[in-house]
């Protein structure tokens, strides 16, 4: 089998990568080693940028994420046990973001590629890629019982963190910058509306919580946990007492409403970042280039960030026959995940709590919250980061 670009994996980037290129009529495949059901209820990231949407809208993925979708003006912090909310619009001359859950973004474009192609094999476990210095890279994938191979113009590994993709690069060719931290968070769905409009960012002496959400019905929280915590030892009742403990405010009484909590699961915080995102005729996107921290919403938008401007690049490729954009790629998008590396690594060490920190560094962490609630330019950083910087 022969196509122009190979696509390896089916999360939000390779899908939208497939879209995109479907759209510019350059043809593509994806190969996507879970099946439909297991990567349309993964349960992941649920905030989009501005730029994100807007990117989903233009390639006809925007119809019901403009009917479900929740528009989003602010954010709360919380600490010091008072609240302070970041108006986005005011901060950043009118940007906001939009509630709309990554299961959601993915059902939709499998829905339109199944409809509309370019072709999608689920069950397609994707081995090594080889040739990658080559001007005809190959994929070698499992599928039906039986090993193939997939001849392409470019390989693109959208295979996420554990994906097979990146080790296509030469280990002398390439450089990975990594960055553990000392917690984990525990996140949970909770069959109850939520207990806030916007989302609340809570630093406290008993750690972090996030209270987010999916939906008016449904409740997305998560809680910073020591690493190889087991969700086992957090019954319901013990989540929704740290909640409430943690997001508590000295100016307004404050209690979530309780109710059944689904999908406990553990995950840790990690920071990863492989350079170059491309080598000879394969290019990374997404998880399988960079991980943020959950803290600053950002894993999802990357990825779509990068593939844009691959799409772009790809696209211009196939119609011109200049790899001028190609070229620029790596770089192109290595300056926007920085950015967001730093952001995700600032949000997550401002309001979580290091099991070995002093009391010196909490204070330290509470100037600096105290900075942001006080001054219009340190709040207007981090609105404009969170909602996100320009897609070039
Ligand atoms: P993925 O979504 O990981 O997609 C990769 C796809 O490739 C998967 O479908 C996988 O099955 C497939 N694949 C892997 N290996 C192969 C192979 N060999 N052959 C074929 N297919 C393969 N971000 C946030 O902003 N907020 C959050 O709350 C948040 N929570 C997260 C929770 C978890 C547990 C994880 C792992 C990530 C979370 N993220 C969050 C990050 C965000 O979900 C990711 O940044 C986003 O999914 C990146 O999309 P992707 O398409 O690059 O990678
Ligand atoms: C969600 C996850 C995040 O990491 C975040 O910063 C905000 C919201 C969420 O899953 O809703």
């Amino acid at each position: 089998r022969d196509t122009t670009v190979g696509i390896i994996g089916g999360g939000p980037a390779g899908l939208l990568l497939a879209r995109l290129l479907h759209r510019a009529a350059v043809d593509c495949v994806v190969l996507e080693s879970r099946d439909r059901a297991y990567v349309e209820q993964r349960q992941r990231a649920g905030i989009l940028e501005q730029g994100t949407t807007d990117v989903l809208r233009a390639c006809g993925a925007g119809e019901r994420l403009d009917r479900e979708g929740l528009v989003h003006e602010g954010i709360e912090l919380r600490f010091d046990r008072r609240s302070h909310r970041l108006d986005f619009p005011a901060l950043t001359d009118g940007r906001r973001v939009t509630v709309y859950a990554q299961t959601e973004v993915v059902k939709d474009l499998i829905a339109l590629q199944l409809a509309e192609g370019p072709p999608l094999l689920f069950g397609a476990r994707a081995l090594a890629v080889t040739g990658a210095d080559t001007d005809r890279p190959r994929v070698h994938y499992a599928h039906d019982g039986r090993e193939h191979t997939l001849a392409c113009a470019y390989v693109v590994g959208c295979d996420g963190f554990h994906g097979v993709a990146r080790q296509a690069i030469p280990e002398s060719a390439r450089r990975t910058f990594t960055r553990r931290y000392p917690y984990s968070w525990l996140g949970v769905l909770a069959e109850v509306p939520p207990s806030c409009d916007e989302l609340v960012y809570a630093h406290s002496d008993r750690g972090f919580a996030l209270l987010s959400m999916r939906t008016p019905t449904v409740s997305r929280l998560y809680l910073q946990v020591p690493n190889d915590t087991d969700p086992a030892d957090w019954p319901d009742e013990r989540i929704w007492d740290e909640l409430q403990a943690r997001a508590a405010v000295d100016t307004v009484p404050w209690k979530p409403a309780r109710g059944p909590l689904t999908a406990k699961a553990v995950l840790p915080l990690r920071s990863s970042v492989t350079e170059p995102m491309r080598w000879g005729r394969i290019l990374l996107a997404g998880d399988a280039a960079h991980i943020v921290p959950p803290t600053g919403a950002k894993g999802l938008n990357l990825a779509v960030a990068d593939v844009t401007v691959l799409a772009r690049a790809l696209t211009h490729r196939h119609r011109t026959g200049s790899a001028e954009l190609l070229d620029a790629y790596s770089a192109t998008c290595l300056r926007r995940v920085w950015r967001a590396e730093h952001f995700s690594h600032f949000m997550t060490t401002a309001l979580h709590t290091d099991p070995e920190q002093s009391p010196f560094d909490t204070r330290l962490q509470l100037s600096q919250l105290d900075r942001i609630a006080g001054s219009w330019h340190a709040a207007a950083e981090l609105a404009e980061n969170y909602t996100g910087l320009p897609l070039y």
